[in-house]
């Protein structure tokens, strides 16, 4: 897929993630068309673009607004907007349905009319569900999620799927491990964080010690593995894994934060939910294997404990 000299739409751009690709996008040359409705997105994100005469910003919710004027001109859609919180779906199923699974049917049927020829789509670890091959490589199946979520975002890999073999467009799926960094604003980090400026002497943790076992990847890391994807990518659907190589416990970034606090509190384990999960949905181990991207040239810079360590520094700070 060429990323060069194109106009991309990064729909929620004010958000964690999009944020910085739409940077590291505009940095390159790219123009760039933002949306953003910013219900999780801010503005501030946005501070670095909203000068550059090659970003357009449209404050608009992605449900309901008109699309096909803002994807006039469109060459490549890089649909990042989403309602990311895998917790949420154990009580709120229609969130997913419609920030998901709704928005992205309406930003194909829009994209298709409008002549947008190349999608980038992030999906996510949670589509493997609980998994018996672990690391994880792409080809892995059955996908069966456990979380709603991830069932959300695994339909927009299918409904993307068949928009490229039926309107002859091509696309990028990535499944990430858990990100981190800065303009992060609902994870891990941020709650144990919140809970020991309440309380410094303990820690509520979700789940039983040790906790689960995932891979975490700084999104310095996730957005340099995105434009490496796209650029590699020959097959009309392409799927690549964005993590580091290794995982950690939450006991393991509970201690990295406490460190970084300069605190000891006491931990106090909640017991978790079926069997040890944080909450409804968690996956118990998560580690992605991320050969196929190696093998075209890209490499995570930092390993799970580095990227908790930066991410949790630039949290502070
Ligand atoms: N953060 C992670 O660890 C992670 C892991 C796997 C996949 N992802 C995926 O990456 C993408 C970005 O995630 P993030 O963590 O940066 O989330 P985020 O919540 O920071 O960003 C999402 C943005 O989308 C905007 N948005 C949501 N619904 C909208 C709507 N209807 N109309 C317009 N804007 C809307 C929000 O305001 C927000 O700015 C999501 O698709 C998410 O599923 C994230």
């Amino acid at each position: 897929m060429e990323l060069r000299d194109r106009t991309v739409m990064v729909t929620g751009c004010a958000g964690f993630i999009a944020s910085h690709l739409a940077e590291e996008l505009l940095r390159r040359g790219n123009r760039v068309v933002g949306v953003d409705n910013l219900s999780a997105g801010k503005r501030e994100f946005m501070s670095g673009m909203l000068s550059d005469p090659n970003f357009r910003f449209i404050e608009g919710d992605l449900l309901t607004m008109d699309l096909s004027a803002p994807l006039q001109g469109v060459d490549v859609l890089c649909h990042l907007a989403a309602n990311p919180d895998v917790r949420s779906g154990a009580t709120n199923t229609r969130a997913h349905f419609d920030q998901n699974i709704a928005v992205t049917y309406r930003l194909l049927e829009a994209g298709r009319e409008s002549g947008v020829k190349d999608i980038v789509f992030p999906s996510t670890s949670t589509v493997y569900g609980e998994t018996d091959v672990i690391p994880t490589p792409e080809d892995y199946g059955p996908l069966l999620p456990i979380s709603v979520y991830g069932a959300s975002k695994l339909a927009c890999e299918a409904l993307i799927a068949s928009y490229c073999h039926s309107f002859g467009q091509n696309a990028v799926l990535y499944r990430f491990a858990n990100v981190v960094g800065p303009r992060s604003t609902h994870n891990v980090l941020h709650d144990f964080i919140r809970k020991l400026r309440q309380d410094p002497s303990s820690l509520e943790i979700l789940g039983a010690e040790p906790g689960t076992s995932k891979s975490y990847v700084h999104v310095s890391d996730c957005v340099s593995g995105m434009i490496a994807g796209a650029e590699a990518a020959r097959q009309q659907v392409e799927v690549f894994n964005i993590g580091s190589r290794d995982w950690m416990t939450v006991k393991d970034i509970a201690d990295i934060v406490t460190e970084e606090m300069g605190l000891s509190p006491e931990y106090r384990w909640t017991g978790g939910v079926m069997g040890g999960r944080g909450w409804v949905g968690d996956v118990k181990k998560m580690l992605l294997s991320v050969d196929k991207l190696a093998a075209l040239g890209w490499q995570p810079q930092m390993s799970s404990r580095e990227a908790i360590r930066r991410a949790v520094q630039e949290i502070l700070a």
